[in-house]
């Protein structure tokens, strides 16, 4: 199973070796078998690209962002071919954060989607309804949301992707969705690919689940026929809370 952590803007320079180090070391120990992603601000990636080719660590670098422009004029941003120059393996795309932060739209999204899939690296598409009201508008909301996608990229868009289902309301909220809802709405999201690309079989996309996982929600999530994986943001960022939902990840791996 794929467990991916987003650290926002968290972290410090001289946190990262003692991180990454005890998390390997707990790993090693623990003989995880599940895929472990971290995403950092983007600042400390050549940092952790070193700390982990020292170690000889398997834990995988996701980015938080990519730029849709491969290089020139563009001040502050991050080039995709930067990102492989440190070995990122994922990069989250349309996370809510941005969407709501810095206005970026399902265009903007679909651009970088694009660009990450071109340069082959694996996107991270973060979709999810910023209401809680029914699960048909959801529905539609989250479909239009997946047709963007398509529109821009074709049919063949989601293969070598993932999804990552996160209801904004459920985002460091502390009150995370529904399983059996959740369960739904991926089930929804795997069928309608699926049913557009047909080299999909048996729903096998992979679709994870993000919005308050804790210790003492993660096996009503990962226990649910439909959900493939996590992705974690505030319980990520201390091992203390990490690593036991790794080990709850771990024993009940479907
Ligand atoms: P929380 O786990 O803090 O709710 O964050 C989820 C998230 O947004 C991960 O990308």
């Amino acid at each position: 199973m794929l467990i991916l952590c987003n650290w926002k803007l968290n972290g410090k320079k001289n946190i990262l070796k003692k991180f990454f180090v005890e998390l390997n070391n707990l790993c090693i120990k623990f003989k995880i078998k599940s895929n472990i992603s971290i995403s950092p601000p983007i600042i400390y990636l050549s940092k952790l690209y070193e700390i982990l080719k020292d170690i000889k660590s398997k834990i995988i670098l996701t980015s938080q962002n990519v730029d849709v422009h491969i290089q020139g004029a563009f001040t502050g941003e991050t080039s995709v071919y930067m990102l492989k120059e440190f070995n990122v393996k994922y990069v989250i795309v349309g996370h809510s954060e941005r969407r709501i932060h810095h206005f970026e739209s399902d265009e903007i999204v679909s651009s970088k989607f694009d660009i990450v899939k071109k340069n082959g690296l694996i996107p991270i598409l973060c979709i999810g309804e910023h209401f809680q009201e029914s699960f048909d508008k959801s529905k539609i909301f989250i479909k239009n949301q997946i047709d963007s996608i398509f529109i821009k990229i074709g049919k063949k868009a989601f293969r070598n992707s993932i999804i990552a289902y996160e209801p904004v309301w459920a985002i460091g909220s502390g009150i995370s969705a529904d399983p059996n809802y959740v369960n739904d709405i991926h089930f929804l999201i795997k069928s309608y690919i699926c049913k557009k690309d047909n080299f999909f079989k048996n729903n096998n996309i992979v679709v994870q689940y993000g919005g308050s996982i804790s210790k003492n929600n993660v096996y009503n999530f990962i226990s649910k026929k439909y959900i493939d994986g996590i992705l974690i943001g505030g319980a990520s960022l201390e091992i203390k809370t990490l690593f036991p939902i790794i080990k709850i990840i771990e024993k009940f791996s479907k």
